[in-house]
């Protein structure tokens, strides 16, 4: 995209007398979105500031007329990228050893530039900062995407001297925020029970987020945060700023409630010695935050506006309603199966077919996770006409098809071991620790990043009718060392094998544009939106009980967008909760809805009721995947109840799911008012996905204001129910 490139200056605007006893503020550098501000000073002396975050300060003016701001003897101005050196005494956005072993930095504003985006909704600021004495530079990237209210923001680190350097901490961004009390929101769990959120009101002192896992991180702490200020969260009010850190690897993300009441947010990827040759740059990945004045749910339809236009792959396309084998068969592949599936997959109405782990493996056939994995051939005794002959056939019942992989990994028990011992991540005389039977590739090395390049080009190069690929990683790392980084350099791995993924990404990216990508990882493993901006979508969980599949989705979509969610009905038993097959797909419909079983295990009611779910979501899958999402009741706050809805754009439509989460008989009658409506628009209201309706309010014509304020009323007399309402403007 043309960038339209200005420079400008604003230090002369700001010119006047010195202060008696500090500094004066010499210039401010905006930068904003249609409702948001975030402003940095610097003083006389280039000392700079991070002046404000928050709702839209309209006009720079009010640092006219020589109203000086003073920096205090004790230094409680915030820094713009807090260094370790100078005055500074908070937790560093920085920390480096120059070549002479001198530990300190001290940051001065040498200038900042704009560009603009071609169409004008995307205006990145740098600002650049230098040592004070040393050939060391700092440039922060701010880019405010306008029309989303989102500022991402991200630091270039330059070794301008003659000699190699150390870093430290190295972050993405530093942001100070200004309230009474804060209130942090994150979501964290486990594998199949992903995304469970917490929340408490932050203490003075540090409180971090982190990740050390190296791969699939996010299974148990994602790098996203909500922040409210002075109230606990809310949906509808309050001040809230919600962040996540684009990148897949070992992170923290600090907040910092310091000595003068601030919040410094300070994330980035996990400090570690990373050596900065003379001359060499050192690109941060970003941290991307908006910032809500009207509560949570504000928030989160930024995080989800952004992120389909900017940062998830294709966020913009349709995505293909799916089914995959992997919880019908497990590992048992074979031909006749996969066409029975895709026969009745397509009587479905599925879109696409996934075949799943098992497929492959010649010496060490995959029949179960002891071996195979890093074998990429075809086991020809369970396909013999190969993935071509499978691809066909679904193209034959008008289906797209797609593959599993898990190419960073390899099994003990695979050819790959044996003659590729050195690419195996490990340091020699340790312990190679296993997890599920595998170690871990070490993508640092740029000949595994071809070989894995290779596996995926070698699937899609079987047909042109693979559009999809299922990408798992299986394992996490905690024994670390790489054969191909020198001795002294260890450290560097955790950067270079998630740049060495990058890489990979970025290559497929360039030969496959269109093909479908899915970043699983244990299930939701690598939600994140590093990987999220090379991948399509990720899988939600390993756990499709529906009753916890209410809570992880909740937890995922805070951050990250419903689309790029896959959700699959499954027929697998709910140890905790009986469920129908209706209830299943009531919560599935809420993400992007695929299904995960054999289909000939079902029941003729189920397999009616499944095919009536495939076509009402195939009517709603626009408004729920491109709509606005209102969080209307959290299946946290103990009313047994869940209910969400999603708005179209012009609000002409909208869906709502409302579940009744308790098992038991319920006398509870609650009214779910529906946020998001035009209050002077009339919708007609209809009860869907269901063979006999629940409300008596299904086929009315109700006011946008009585839906909002009133709202609807799915009469649950029992307990484990759930209802779907299609709201409909009638003029
Ligand atoms: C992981 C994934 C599952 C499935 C299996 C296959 O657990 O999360 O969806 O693909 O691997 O081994």
């Amino acid at each position: 995209m043309a960038a339209k490139i200005c420079t400008f200056i604003c230090a002369a605007a700001f010119a006047g007398c010195a202060v008696a006893g500090g500094y004066k503020t010499a210039g401010i550098v905006e930068i904003s979105t249609n409702d948001t501000s975030l402003l940095v000073s610097y003083t006389e002396d280039k000392i700079p500031h991070f002046e404000y975050f928050g709702k839209k300060i309209k006009s720079p003016k009010y640092f006219e007329g020589n109203q000086s701001v003073t920096q205090s003897d004790v230094g409680e101005e915030a820094p713009l990228y807090s260094e370790r050196g100078g005055k500074n005494f908070l937790e560093p956005a920085i920390e480096v050893i120059h070549p002479d072993g001198d530990l300190n930095t001290e940051l001065r504003f040498a200038g900042a530039e704009k560009s603009v985006s071609a169409d004008g909704n995307v205006e990145t600021t740098i600002v650049r900062l230098a040592d004070k004495k040393e050939k060391f530079f700092v440039n922060l990237r701010f880019k405010a995407f306008r029309k989303e209210n989102v500022i991402s923001e991200s630091a270039e680190i330059v070794n301008g001297g003659d000699a190699d350097m150390k870093l430290r901490k190295f972050v993405s961004g530093y942001f100070c925020i200004r309230g009474r009390k804060y209130f942090l929101t994150h979501i964290n769990g486990n594998w199949a029970n992903e995304a469970r959120v917490s929340e408490a009101e932050l203490t003075r002192g540090i409180t971090a987020i982190q990740s050390r896992k190296l791969v699939r991180t996010t299974l148990s702490e994602n790098p996203a945060f909500m922040l409210s200020l002075d109230t606990p969260r809310n949906e509808e009010s309050g001040e809230v700023i919600a962040g996540a850190l684009a990148w897949s690897g070992n992170y923290k993300l600090e907040f910092e409630f310091d000595e003068f009441g601030h919040l410094n947010i300070i994330g980035g990827i996990l400090p570690c010695e990373y050596i900065l040759k003379k001359g060499e740059k050192f690109d941060t990945p970003e941290l991307i935050l908006t910032y809500s004045p009207d509560g949570a749910g504000r928030a989160t339809r930024n995080l989800h506006d952004w992120a389909r236009n900017y940062g998830v792959y294709a966020g913009k396309s349709p995505r293909p309603l799916l089914l995959n084998c992997w919880e019908g068969v497990t590992f048992n592949v074979n031909e006749p199966v996969m066409r029975e599936i895709m026969d009745d997959a397509s009587k479905l109405g599925a879109e696409l077919f996934v075949m799943d782990d098992g497929w492959f493996g010649v010496k060490y056939p995959r029949d179960d996770e002891r071996a195979g994995l890093g074998d990429w051939q075809v086991n020809p005794k369970k396909l013999p006409n190969g993935l071509a002959g499978l691809a066909d056939y679904a193209a034959s019942k008008g289906m797209k098809f797609g593959v599993w992989i898990e190419p960073e990994m390899v099994n003990p028990q695979s050819e790959l071991a044996n003659t590729h011992p050195d690419w195996i991540v490990g340091f020699p005389g340790r312990d190679k620790p296993q997890i599920r039977n595998q170690w871990l590739l070490d993508l640092s090395n740029p000949k595994v990043q071809d070989f894995i390049f290779g596996v995926f080009d070698g699937v899609l190069k079987s047909s042109p009718n693979i559009s999809y690929i299922k990408w798992d990683a299986n394992r996490h790392l905690e024994s670390v060392g790489s054969a191909y980084i020198a001795q002294n350099e260890q450290e560097r791995f955790y950067i270079d094998y998630v740049r060495g993924l990058y890489n990979v990404y970025a290559r497929i990216r360039a030969k496959y544009p269109n093909v479908v990508l899915q970043a699983c990882a244990s299930g939701g493993g690598r939600i994140d939106y590093g990987a999220l901006k090379y991948n399509d979508e990720v899988w939600g969980s390993d756990n499709t009980n529906p009753f916890d599949r209410l809570f992880i989705q909740y937890g995922e979509t805070l951050f990250y967008p419903v689309k790029a969610i896959g959700a699959h009905i499954s027929k697998t038993p709910c140890r905790n909760f009986t469920t129908s097959m209706k209830f299943r797909a009531d919560v599935a419909m809420m993400c992007r809805l695929g299904i995960e079983m054999r289909p000939s295990d079902l029941t003729d009611d189920e397999t009616a009721d499944l095919k009536r779910a495939v076509e009402t979501y195939k009517k709603i899958r626009d408004v729920v995947c491109e709509g606005d999402m209102y969080r209307l009741v959290s299946p946290y706050d103990n009313r047994n109840f869940a209910a969400t809805a999603y708005v179209s754009k012009d609000k002409t439509r909208a869906v709502a799911f409302i579940f009744c989460i308790n098992d038991k008989t319920t006398t509870d009658r609650p009214y779910f008012k529906i946020g998001g409506l035009d209050a002077d628009k009339k919708y007609k209201v209809e009860e869907i996905n269901c063979p006999s309706k629940l409300s008596p309010q299904s086929g009315k014509v109700l006011s946008g204001e009585y839906l909002m304020n009133r709202g609807v009323n799915p009469r649950f007399r029992t307990g484990a129910l759930s209802a779907v309402f299609e709201l409909t403007e009638v003029k």
